[in-house]
C-alpha cells in the first residue's frame, strides 16, 4: 500500500486526522486546541466533527489521527460509536482488519475523552477510550497516547459538576487543561 503523505517544500508531510464529537462542547474546546497546536508546528491538519449522519472519513489515508469524545454512559457518544460500527464493518469488509492486526508502519493514533466522573471517577471514562483506540488497534496503528480531561456536566445535570467524586470540576476543561491538551500534542509530534 502507498504512504499517503502530501509534499510541501520537497519534504514529506504527515497526513493529520482530528475526529472528534461534542453534545455539549466540551471536547470541541479540546479539539480546537490539538488543530491550533498542530498549526503552530507547522502541520496541517483535517478537522471533523462527528455528527448523525456523519460519512466515513479514509481514516487510511492518515498518518497520525487524534481521536475524541466526550463520555455518555461509559462510552463515546452515540454518534462516534455509529460511525465506529460503520468504519469496523467497512474496515473488515475490505480485508484491513486482518488476524493478529499487523502494525502499519509509522501509523500512529492519541485516543481522549473528557468525561465528569460524577460517580466512579476515571473509570467510568476508560471503557470510551478503549473503545475508540480499538478501532486503530484493529487497523494497525500504534495507539501512542490515552488522554482523559475532566469536563464540567452542562444542562440538567449541571449539579454532577459539584456533587461527585471529581470534586468542584465547573468551568473545565479550563485554560490549565487546554495547556495539558497542547503540552501534550507537542510532545506527541516528537514521536
Ligand atoms: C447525559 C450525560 C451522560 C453522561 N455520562 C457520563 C458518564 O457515563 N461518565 C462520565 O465520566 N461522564 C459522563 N457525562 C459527562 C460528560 O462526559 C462530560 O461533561 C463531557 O465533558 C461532555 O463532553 P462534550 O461536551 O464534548 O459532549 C455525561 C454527561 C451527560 C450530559
Amino acid at each position: 500500500m502507498s504512504i499517503p503523505e502530501t509534499r510541501k517544500g520537497g519534504l514529506a508531510v504527515m497526513r493529520v486526522l482530528n475526529l472528534y464529537f461534542t453534545a455539549t462542547g466540551n471536547t470541541e474546546k479540546i479539539a480546537k486546541q490539538i488543530e491550533k497546536t498542530l498549526h503552530e508546528q507547522g502541520h496541517e491538519v483535517d478537522s471533523v466533527k462527528v455528527g448523525p449522519d456523519t460519512s466515513e472519513p479514509d481514516i487510511l489515508a492518515y498518518d497520525l489521527i487524534f481521536s475524541g469524545s466526550g463520555v455518555y454512559h461509559w462510552l463515546p457518544g452515540k454518534p462516534m460509536q455509529t460511525l465506529w460500527g460503520k468504519l469496523v464493518e467497512k474496515y473488515f469488509r475490505e480485508g484491513e482488519i486482518k488476524p493478529a492486526s499487523p502494525r502499519r508502519q509509522g501509523r500512529k493514533a492519541v485516543v481522549y475523552c473528557s468525561y465528569g466522573g460524577v460517580h466512579t471517577g476515571i473509570n467510568e471514562a476508560v471503557p470510551a477510550v478503549k473503545h475508540m483506540a480499538q478501532l486503530f488497534d484493529h487497523l494497525g496503528y500504534e495507539v501512542i497516547g490515552e488522554w482523559y480531561f475532566v469536563g464540567e456536566y452542562h444542562g440538567k445535570l449541571q449539579p454532577h459538576s459539584t456533587n461527585g467524586r471529581m470534586g468542584n470540576i465547573v468551568g473545565r476543561p479550563n485554560e490549565a487543561d487546554l495547556r495539558e491538551v497542547a503540552e501534550k500534542v507537542v510532545g506527541i509530534l516528537r514521536v
